[in-house]
């Protein structure tokens, strides 16, 4: 089987995949990076997002072995080394935008290259921008207030859910 070596979260990693081996399932079962989610394969609810070479990706829609040299984010390399958790998820956090936490780290990664882009995106710019990310437990309101809050947004304004 082919060999397939990347930087994932700032260390180098490599495995095995085969051709059709698509860059979430060699995240979770080559790597064990199971913070990377699974709820369609079909491209479509945005729980398996990843950042490869800085940009986000749906991690389902791109093979593995199209990952060679590349420079991959996951949600376990978010929060500090000492577990201390980044801006965004201590918005999250804070602001209630989590329920079960499926979609919460395919969201926490889109929120991250959205702030990238777009340091005060406004709340329309972040339903927007967060199209491609569902969330079964239809927790929207708090997920958009806990990004605009991350940004350095007053949130006061927001209505509370
Ligand atoms: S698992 Fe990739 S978009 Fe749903
Ligand atoms: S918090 Fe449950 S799917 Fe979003």
């Amino acid at each position: 089987m082919p060999q397939v070596s990347m930087t994932v979260n700032g260390k180098p990693a490599s495995g095995e995949a085969e051709g059709r081996t698509l860059l979430s399932q060699f995240l979770r079962e080559t790597l064990g990076l199971t913070g990377t989610h699974v709820g369609c394969d079909t491209s479509q609810c945005g729980a398996c997002v990843v950042h490869v070479d800085g940009k986000a990706v749906k991690a389902c829609t791109m093979f593995a072995l199209e990952a060679e040299g590349a420079d991959v984010a996951t949600i376990e390399g978010q929060a500090a080394p000492d577990g201390t958790l980044n801006p965004i998820q201590q918005a999250f956090q804070d602001h209630h935008g989590l329920q079960c936490g499926f979609c919460t780290p395919g969201m926490v990664m889109s929120a991250a290259a959205l702030l990238k882009e777009n340091p005060k995106p406004s709340e329309a710019e972040i339903r927007d921008y967060l199209e491609g990310n569902l969330c079964r437990c239809t927790g929207y309101h708090n997920i958009v207030k806990a990004i605009m809050a991350a940004s350095g947004q007053d949130v006061g304004a927001l209505a509370a859910e």
